[in-house]
């Protein structure tokens, strides 16, 4: 258990009032500072422009960050009346899909700005005259203030996708992640014997709904791949025909190689013979040992087909990151319950690139599996369904109208995602065919 505040991770069980509060108004500050670099860094042009149409315009981002925050802290927690009805609609994801968003008559990017400063400024009025301990749920260990922490750094990471989907030259630089020092003899696999562990949780403060409650699950013993499967190893598939060959596809996938003739990872394309990649408005050799970024569900499963393997269920996903055998029980992260620091995992875009397979050896799981948490979004074979006692809470929106078979589950974060919005309970889901989101994966077995 943590008792020290530290600014970027998520609430600590039993934390006292004054220490909650402090943790609070740090993960607004950090995920802040985060939204206005991402919008600080192109032109109001760039702001206002659809650079995909799978993604919003930066600036609906902006406003509707600003949007949440003013509903949930100012409305839901203080009770305040609407600052600016008129545009709630606006920034209402389900009223309009991002496609439609560039035509809507959003805020311009100073309005945008100075919204989302106005309803920070009173927000912080708010965190300061409400106390954390104990009342309403929505209150209770900051947890409103918590969720709208992540909800901005979720935008984030979202913002930073469309910054990988523009054109032009780079505005973003980061230096690059550390490389492992002992990967050369570091086993491809490891096993994680069958019996129960228990997955989710009810005690993690800022947890979301659908990560609740805790939950005992029996899991059968299984092989999993120590490391996040690399572009070289992914480079083999495509060499042995892996696009061109439908036995590897389930059928939809095998559907979306056609319509879509696609024969390599997003933001790949061959030159001379050599794999080349886009990354952040740099033109790169493909790097082999990095974990494969940018790949569908659909495709994660064919190689693992290809492999003679399987994805791992989000079950046994979260059994190889949380479950100590010594102990028995289900702890926050694979390396303990202290919160995520940056010898542990590659986090909160202090990196803009996955680091090597086989990096962060502290950061392994009990059972030595690595990189978990951070790097890349890695694709589980689970669809998105609720926890037996699942509850929506604090709005139907955030989870329960995703749950169902269209939506594939990923986990353990990405190094764009937040440590606020990281935990190993975390869960994360998009549709099959999704790419442009920073996702990998690793391969199971049987044993
Ligand atoms: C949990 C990442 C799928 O971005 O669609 C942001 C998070 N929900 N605003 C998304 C979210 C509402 C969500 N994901
Ligand atoms: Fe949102």
């Amino acid at each position: 258990m943590t008792d020290s505040p530290t600014p970027t991770g998520s609430a600590p069980q039993g934390a006292d009032a004054e220490a909650l509060r402090q943790r609070a108004l740090a993960a607004l500050l950090t995920a802040r500072e985060r939204t206005a670099l991402l919008t600080d860094s192109v032109d109001d042009h760039e702001l206002t422009a659809q650079h995909s149409p799978l993604m919003s315009p930066l600036v609906w981002d902006l406003a509707h960050i600003g949007n949440q925050e003013e509903l949930w802290l100012l409305r839901g927690v203080a009770g305040r009346e609407a600052m600016r009805p008129e545009i709630d609609g606006l920034y209402d994801a389900f009223e309009h899909p991002r496609a439609t968003r560039p035509s809507l008559p959003l805020l311009a990017p100073a309005e945008a700005r100075a919204y989302a400063a106005d309803v920070r400024g009173r927000a912080l009025d708010v965190l300061d005259g409400t106390a954390l301990d104990g009342g309403r749920p929505l209150v209770r260990d900051g947890f409103a203030f918590g969720m709208i922490a992540q909800h901005e750094q979720q935008h984030d990471e979202t913002m930073l996708i469309t910054h990988q989907l523009r054109s032009g030259p780079a505005v973003l630089a980061a230096p690059v992640p550390p490389a492992p020092t002992d990967a050369a003899g570091l086993p491809a696999e490891v096993l994680v014997p069958g019996g129960p562990f228990t997955m989710g949780t009810s005690t993690e403060p800022w947890a979301l709904d659908n990560e609740r409650p805790a939950h005992v699950r029996d899991v059968p013993g299984f092989f999993i791949d120590t490391a996040p499967v690399t572009c070289r190893a992914y480079q083999e598939f495509i060499e042995d025909g892996g696009y061109t060959e439908q036995r590897w596809w389930a059928p939809e996938g095998w559907a979306m190689v056609r319509e879509h003739e696609l024969a390599a990872p997003l933001f790949w394309h061959l030159d001379a013979g050599q794999w080349l990649r886009r990354r952040f408005g740099v033109t790169e050799a493909v790097p082999g040992n990095e974990p494969v970024l940018h790949v569908s569900w659909y495709e994660a499963d064919a190689f693992a087909r290809w492999a003679g393997r399987r994805l791992p269920t989000e079950a046994e996903w979260e059994k190889a990151a949380r479950h100590d055998p010594v102990s028995g029980r289900s702890r926050r992260y694979p390396w303990g319950d202290e919160d995520p620091a940056p010898e542990l995992a590659n986090l909160g875009q202090r990196h803009l690139r996955p680091a090597p397979a086989g990096a962060y050896a502290k950061g392994r799981s009990p059972y030595g599996v690595r990189q978990l948490i951070g790097d890349v979004w890695e694709w589980t074979s689970s669809d998105f369904l609720p926890y037996p006692g699942f509850s929506a809470f604090p709005y139907r929106e955030y989870s329960e109208v995703f749950f169902g078979p269209a939506h594939k589950v990923l986990r353990g974060g990405s190094f764009a995602v937040a440590p606020v919005a990281c935990r190993g309970t975390f869960r994360n889901w998009d549709l099959p065919v999704r790419r442009q989101i920073f996702s990998g994966f690793r391969t199971a077995r049987e044993i």
